[in-house]
């Protein structure tokens, strides 16, 4: 196996001991048998569990070839997904690709997004761009019945039938939804649309090693084989033999919860490199929807630093004190960059003169660690010794099994999403949807 991601939790150790972090160790061994086994709440959706290591080589071929052939029609592919069907291949996509690429010549389509928000504004100017060139569309939605992506998939699928005819549009759209159910699967059998399976026991927010993040990462051109390694290794690294102290996830889930018990309930996710702001986000996801229920969970936050040392780090310096930040460190960059000399030195920068900026990133690193720290904010810091598809893979598996553990911990059942159905039975009875007449009726006197 090569090198690993790694977990510091030596910077919360002013605010909690080893004895209250290793106070959870039998806790989160006897959780990871639990997910392994399938014994714990929402059993129903532990797919994830060991799908890296489940994936088949054919499985991943089918997905590359697929990924060809709209490479080959296209120069543009929208993903029409939200939530777990949009964020896991957005952060991948986003922290492999040059920060650049709109500007670059590619080989592979630009990959972009769609169905992930109801702005009017957002969807005419794609369609806008998308007049007057080659391209194609994925629509990903397992229950097959989301608003925002249905809407976006009518209204692009529309143009693109418009645009190439309804023939050709069929070699352009691939569908990524549940093997029987809901609208999608039945609009995408009739129309005789290529389709992938969701599977039954994966939920949304853990589908990123599923087509649903595999195929629009492999038309964007990335190594879909290097991480699936990537997480497959990670998940022989996080088992429940495995002793605590050398299982991050393990390590993990147990600092966050121990902090949390001391009052830390918001943990800020930080990041030195743009192209994790994403994979921020999917972590978001990941854990907020994962967590916060029955009153209870972390409240996950993040930064992009150091932009947003100019912005949140006051706040996080010297704000309310509920705060505990974990940082994601890469420990080398892909590329290579020195400060120069200058002769008249009127910027006063002469000091930095030879250094790499990566090395004044990591002092801005180790420089606002310190500060928070003295602040009053316990650091945990994940690390992975470059970013590439292999060690995404890790932290994506790393993120998911600490999820499983950490919400087991917090006794949650952390594979459902019922707080989410709220804003829908709003949404559907303020536009009077067949069904919801007598939500219309009371919502409607609310208003009043
Ligand atoms: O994690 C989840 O289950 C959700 O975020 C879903 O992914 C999201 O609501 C989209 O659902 P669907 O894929 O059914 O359209």
């Amino acid at each position: 196996m090569s090198e690993n991601l790694k977990v510091d939790y030596s910077k919360t150790l002013n605010f909690i001991s080893n004895a209250d972090i290793l106070a959870y160790k039998d806790a989160v061994k006897q959780n990871i048998t639990t997910l392994y086994k399938g014994t714990g709440k929402g059993s129903d959706f532990l797919g994830w569990v060991n799908l890296p290591s489940s994936i088949s080589a054919n499985e991943l071929n089918d997905i590359k070839a697929t990924a060809k052939q709209l490479g080959e029609l296209c120069e543009v592919v929208v993903v029409i997904g939200i939530g777990g069907s949009y964020l896991g291949a957005k952060a991948v996509i986003d922290a492999l690709s040059d920060n650049f690429a709109q500007l670059k010549p590619r080989k592979n389509p630009l990959v972009i997004f769609a169905g992930q928000n109801i702005s009017e504004d957002y969807l005419t100017e794609l369609q806008s761009v998308l007049k007057t060139r080659k391209w194609g569309i994925i629509v990903i939605s397992k229950s097959g019945t989301t608003t925002e992506p249905a809407i976006a998939f009518r209204v692009l699928k529309a143009d693109c039938e418009a645009q190439f005819g309804k023939a050709e549009s069929v070699k352009r759209i691939v569908a990524i939804t549940d093997a029987k159910k809901g609208a999608l699967r039945t609009l995408a059998n009739q129309e005789g649309y290529k389709t992938y399976v969701i599977p039954d026991n994966v939920g949304g927010r853990f589908s990123v090693l599923t087509p649903v993040g595999l195929l629009p990462i492999a038309v964007a051109g990335f190594d879909i084989d290097q991480l699936v390694k990537g997480a497959a290794d990670m998940e022989k690294s996080t088992t429940a033999d495995i002793d605590f102290e050398k299982n991050p996830a393990a390590v993990y889930a147990a600092t966050r919860n121990a902090l949390y018990r001391k009052g830390k309930g918001i943990e800020i996710t930080a990041n030195y490199n743009p192209k994790l702001h994403y994979f921020a986000e999917w972590w978001k996801q990941l854990y907020g929807e994962s967590e916060g229920k029955e009153l209870k969970g972390i409240f996950p936050a993040s930064v992009d630093f150091t932009s947003d040392l100019h912005s949140m780090g006051q706040y996080i310096q010297q704000g309310q004190r509920c705060l505990f930040e974990t940082v994601i460190s890469i420990d080398k960059p892909n590329s290579s960059l020195q400060i120069s000399s200058d002769e008249k030195n009127l910027d006063g920068l002469n000091f930095l003169a030879g250094k790499h900026i990566d090395e004044v990133n990591k002092m801005a690193e180790l420089g606002t660690i310190l500060a928070h720290v003295d602040g009053g904010v316990p650091n945990i810091r994940v690390s992975i010794p470059q970013l590439n598809a292999y060690y995404l893979g890790q932290l994506i598996y790393f993120y998911e099994i600490a999820c499983g553990i950490s919400g087991y911990l917090l006794d949650v059942n952390p594979f459902d999403q019922p707080g989410v159905e709220a804003y829908k039975k709003n949404m559907f009875a303020l536009l009077d949807k067949p069904g919801y007449e007598a939500e219309s009726k009371a919502i409607k006197e609310k208003l009043k």
